[in-house]
């Protein structure tokens, strides 16, 4: 979706009630991680469950041109022969990263320690979005780049012929960073640590052990010290990629605000550096049940079983905010469905997603009735309870995937009907959500314009 796309507008209208039990795609961030380790692996990585969305198939696209081959067995089944650490080719063309943030700054940390050349550019959401907080610690191990002001998209990186391994305290809490860190230092010599304030989503320090790094990680004065040990050997495996619970909380969310709903999610990623949603909508009076929690390959699973819930407002702690980073757009829409104040902060990082998220919730919500404060670094919604949203309003999604969905929730439950001015972006995340949200009762249409 990188050059002009037809946009494609879908409908939201209120529904009788959603049931059912389903799966969703894969999750996202270790479908990447997932392709790139098994690309600087020796040997056949053995993928089942990857994410099919757009963003990973960019990953694939990229991993693909710097060297490894990708195989498609089967739906969501790949096979990824590895080149081994440090073995990744100079790509004869640029790496095009869409609309994924992800896919771009973790295929930057692995090539930066190769002594390769590489131009990487995205789609205009991308193009917007700040790289220097990943080209600025990657410099530290003689990484080079030019890119535009604020190190922006496209840019040119070249990999450090004679890499140092970096001690690094992150100034953000990003999963991004701290993995762009951990790849690139797997071809530096000795160790190299990242300094976390806040924990984030560990699935690259558990994926790295799968594939047979030595990471340690341990508590630090300023934080947790995550450290890779250098010029690793990663021996391919296999990996089942669970649900992901970024996706799994729509139509859960769609289950709390319709009445009559009762919708059951099966096998979804409950990592706890990623469930912070759930905790949230418990304290909000949902029911949630948790089912069949076990481990599968190394990660929490369970089934999620949401109810229709009478939902009240809460303060969200703000240091929660890192393992809920992406969910804060569906709880904003769960809170004008809740009674009363819902406050949320410390959310700084909602600015630099897909899109400005604050700014995107904050006029959606305000459009569709509700009324809704912008913060610096959050926002204060007043929630109306159940059937409280007037809607009957066309939503700007602003090339973001998780607006599109989450303003569709909101249509479902809310008096009016919600449009959202494009829906093609949810094909990054979450391919078949409007199908799937279908199957379940909810009542979605293509709108002709
Ligand atoms: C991700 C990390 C988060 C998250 C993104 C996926 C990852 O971004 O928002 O959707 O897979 O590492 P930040 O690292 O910018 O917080």
């Amino acid at each position: 979706m990188t050059t002009a796309h037809a946009a494609a507008p879908l409908r939201a209208r209120a529904s009788r009630s959603l049931t059912g039990r389903i799966g969703v795609p894969g999750d996202k961030s270790i479908s990447h991680r997932a392709l790139i380790l098994g690309a600087m692996a020796t040997g056949e990585t053995a993928i089942t469950g990857l994410l099919e969305g757009e963003d990973v198939l960019r990953t694939a696209d990229a991993m693909t041109a710097l060297g490894a081959i990708m195989t498609r067995a089967g739906e969501g089944a790949w096979r990824v022969s590895g080149v081994g650490t440090g073995g990744l080719s100079e790509p004869d063309r640029v790496l095009d990263h869409g609309n994924s943030g992800t896919g771009v700054r973790l295929v930057m940390g692995a090539v930066a320690t190769t002594p390769i050349a590489c131009t990487f550019t995205g789609d205009a959401s991308l193009c917007r979005r700040p790289m220097g907080r990943v080209l600025e610690p990657l410099s530290r191990f003689g990484t080079e780049s030019m890119g535009r002001a604020g190190g922006r998209l496209p840019l040119t990186l070249r990999g450090a012929a004679n890499p140092m391994p970096v001690v690094y305290a992150s100034p953000v809490a990003s999963a991004q960073v701290k993995s762009a860190i951990l790849l690139a230092g797997l071809n530096a010599p000795g160790r190299t640590t990242v300094i976390e304030r806040e924990s984030t989503r560990d699935h690259t320090e558990r994926m790295l052990r799968a594939f047979g790094a030595r990471v340690d990680v341990e508590p630090h004065e300023d934080g947790t010290a995550v450290t890779v040990t250098g010029e690793a050997e990663l021996s391919a495996t296999a990996i089942a990629v669970p649900g992901d619970p970024s996706s799994a909380a729509f139509p859960l969310a769609a289950a709390l605000i319709v009445p009559d709903s009762d919708v059951t999610v099966e096998g979804v990623l409950l990592n706890p550096t990623r469930a912070g949603l759930y905790e949230t909508l418990r304290e909000m009076g949902a029911s949630l049940d948790i089912l069949d929690a076990r481990d599968a390959g190394g990660e929490p699973v369970a089934s999620l079983r949401a109810r229709f819930s009478a939902l009240k407002g809460i303060e969200v702690p703000p240091e929660r905010a890192p393992s809920m980073i992406d969910e804060y757009p569906i709880l904003a829409v769960l809170a004008a469905f809740a009674e009363g104040r819902t406050v949320m902060r410390g959310l700084k990082e909602l600015r630099v997603k897909e899109s400005d998220r604050l700014v995107a919730m904050a006029r959606g919500l305000a459009a569709c009735g509700v009324a809704v404060t912008e913060l610096e670094d959050g926002l204060i919604i007043e929630g109306g309870g159940p059937g409280s949203m007037p809607g009957g309003v066309g939503i700007a999604t602003e090339m973001d995937h998780r607006i599109a969905m989450s303003f569709l929730v909101a249509g479902l439950a809310a008096r009016a009907p919600v449009t959202v001015d494009d829906s093609a972006f949810i094909a990054t995340s979450f391919p078949g959500f409007s199908e799937l949200m279908t199957r379940l009762g909810g009542s979605l249409e293509r709108v002709n314009r």
